[in-house]
């Protein structure tokens, strides 16, 4: 899998990274490396390391668990005095959240190197596989020990870091930032990004890196933005920028106005919109390392063998709320790919249920947080009536997958607002991911099918990005209707869960009363709801949508059109129909109709959001709501 042509403008938000180094006789390195981590911890907070150089040596430590934990192990054992190091604070991708896993990783068999690494090393399977066959030994299951394995063998056999990291990168594919240093380069701390964030902090006689300027904003509002595929190299008095060949490069001056909190959320007014704006990048991370060397599609931890992935006859999706909408959308694409039949169950709801289950049903759990306490009992249940179980999760090491079979991780990075959004794009992906793998290993119709939809897939972050730069309109209809107190939603197909996402997010965000529809269910009742000025959006499927679904739906704009309704029409750019009957018309890139959900629930949520905001809410944190729910 490639980024085929999508370069990301907003972060990656998977693990906080931070560099400093000042002057010899000064010891202050590991505040300020503390520092910027507590303010980098809502990047990442499932462990924490940090590694100094000092005397020809480097001096680590690292704990899983919050920050906490590794600030009580250095307080029981202060490390050295130094003037420079690295930090690091984790959203878990490649291997558990364990003391093992957390970053700083060690490379070379002196352990005199040091990395911390942000993205995902999409290759790392091949190159570990050769490391091995060389005989390095590996202490972690992480992609970033083999980086810090072959920066170690580049720097034996270069002598300067910044031409080992060169010599590396070229071998690197996937998304990352990567920060090293050496215990026999003291005073320099070496950096590279493809795809994911790194600032440099410009002090004097100090320079610092980071994954946003809330790593060094406490020392400096100087900073220098580098460009993709970028190498930096700082030292107390200068910063030296190349690009990956080697060509000499210059990172762009810029002066931070966010103060730090603002700084946290990368200067959105709220982590929600931070969030619905990283979008792009939680699919392009769901999708990062999905396709081996032959392009067939691989999962993350697999307890099931391919026998019992053929032999499954029944799915069953349990989650809750938003995850549970993508659990519906996902069971239009994998019945359609994969023609095994798939049920939706709401987890408390299966929980205290007799469901037809058995060794051939495949239980598919989506949780963000994996901690949800009805989705972890449905699980269980599922396990008891002797179903294989498998997890779609945004968060490593959490309960659910731990329960689970297997696993097929989300890299959505931590969600912090209390109302989902960017983990219900990647939740989609991974269900997509694992249809596809699943008709991929079926053989049938689609399985020759699935590259050319894991490639359209590919394709989303960019029309996501497209999308999330033109809301002007979305935010004004939002803040004229402050005022509103009820709000329909119509879809069909994949389009109805869209809906009552868009339902679902009103409600929590703004209390305003909202329901979403299957558009052809109207007729049957809910109708009689609509009168004049009554507000409606319509998620309209493209026109090529087979079935001719997309004129019924133009059909039911009408109908509700004609008994006073304010229709906010959700429609494919150049899709004219539905023009004379729309109030408004908020338009989506193309599409095939399957992959529509990713981009037309984002105008809901932005319209929540922004409406939320009107009346002067906490976006954040609406009232009554938690954003993990342990209890059932
Ligand atoms: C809505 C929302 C909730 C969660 C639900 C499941 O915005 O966030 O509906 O989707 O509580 O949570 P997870 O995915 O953590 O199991």
């Amino acid at each position: 899998m490639r980024w085929f042509g999508f370069r990301p403008s907003t972060l990656v938000t998977m693990c906080g990274i931070v560099g400093y180094v000042g002057p010899n006789a000064d010891a202050k390195a590991i505040d300020v490396v503390m520092e910027g981590l507590a303010r980098l911890e809502y990047r990442g907070y499932d462990s924490a390391g940090v590694a100094l150089v000092a005397d020809g040596a480097i001096a680590s430590e690292k704990r899983a668990g919050k920050l906490v934990n590794l600030r009580s192990a250095i307080e029981a054992h202060p490390l050295p005095d130094s003037s420079t190091a690295i930090g690091h604070t984790r959203w878990a991708t490649h291997g558990g959240p364990t003391d093992a896993n957390a970053h700083p990783h060690r490379g070379g068999e002196d352990g005199k190197l040091a990395l911390v690494h942000n993205g995902i090393i999409e290759n790392f399977h091949a190159l570990k596989k050769g490391l091995i066959a060389e005989g390095v030994e590996f202490r972690s299951e992480t992609d970033t020990e083999v980086v810090a394995h072959l920066l170690a063998k580049a720097y034996a056999a270069q002598g300067d870091l910044t031409a080992a990291m060169q010599t590396v990168v070229a071998d690197l594919e996937g998304a990352f930032t990567l920060l090293a240093v050496h215990a026999d380069q003291a005073g320099t701390v070496v950096g590279a990004r493809r795809n994911s964030p790194l600032v440099v902090g410009l002090g004097e006689g100090e320079n610092f890196l980071g994954s946003d300027v809330a790593a060094f904003i406490g020392y400096t509002r100087q900073a220098l933005e580098l460009a993709q595929d970028q190498i930096v190299t700082i030292t107390p008095e200068s910063v030296t920028v190349m690009n990956f060949d080697g060509t000499p490069a210059e990172g762009k001056h810029y002066e931070v106005t966010w103060d730090a909190a603002a700084a946290e959320k990368g200067g959105y007014a709220t982590f929600m919109e931070k969030e619905i704006n990283e979008q792009p990048h939680a699919v392009a991370d769901t999708l990062l390392g999905r396709t081996d060397e032959d392009g067939r599609l691989v999962l993350d931890e697999m307890d099931i063998t391919e026998e019992e992935f053929r032999a499954i006859d029944k799915i069953v999706i349990v989650a809750c709320g938003t995850a549970s909408y993508a659990g519906f959308v996902a069971k239009y694409a994998v019945e359609h790919w994969t023609r095994i039949p798939v049920a939706v169950e709401l987890a408390h709801e299966f929980r205290y249920s007799d469901p037809v289950v058995d060794d051939k049903t495949l239980v598919v759990s989506i949780s963000q947080s994996g901690e949800t306490m009805d989705t972890l009992m449905a699980v269980k249940h599922a396990k008891e009536l002797g179903a294989r179980t498998l997890s779609i999760c945004n968060t490593h090491g959490s309960t659910i997958p731990r329960e689970s079979d297997a696993v097929l991780y989300t890299h959505a990075g931590p969600e912090i607002a209390v109302a989902s959004t960017k983990a219900f794009l990647a939740q989609i992906t991974a269900c997509y991911i694992l249809g596809l793998y699943l008709a991929q290993l079926r053989g049938g119709t689609y399985a020759e099918d699935a590259q050319a939809v894991m490639k359209e897939l590919s394709e989303v972050p960019a029309k996501l990005e497209e999308l999330l730069g033109s809301m002007k309109r979305v935010k004004e209809i939002a803040r004229f209707m402050a005022d509103t107190r009820s709000v329909l939603f119509l879809g069909r197909n994949v389009g109805y869960p869209v809906a009552m996402e868009g339902a679902l997010k009103l409600k929590e965000l703004a209390y305003i009363h909202a329901e979403g529809f299957a558009a052809g269910e109207l007729k049957h009742g809910p109708i009689a709801l609509i009168d004049a000025g009554q507000p409606v959006f319509i998620v309209v499927p493209g026109p090529d949508t087979p079935h001719g679904l997309h004129d019924k739906v133009v059909s039911n704009i009408q109908e509700i059109r004609a008994r006073g309704a304010r229709t906010l029409v959700i429609a494919e750019e150049g899709d004219d129909k539905v023009e004379p009957f729309a109030d408004e018309v908020i338009r989506i890139p193309h599409t095939s109709p399957l992959l529509a959900p990713l981009l037309a629930v984002v105008p809901l949520q932005v319209f929540a959001l922004h409406l939320s905001t009107a009346k002067g809410l906490d976006v954040d944190q609406p009232r009554n709501l938690a954003k993990s729910v342990t209890v059932e």
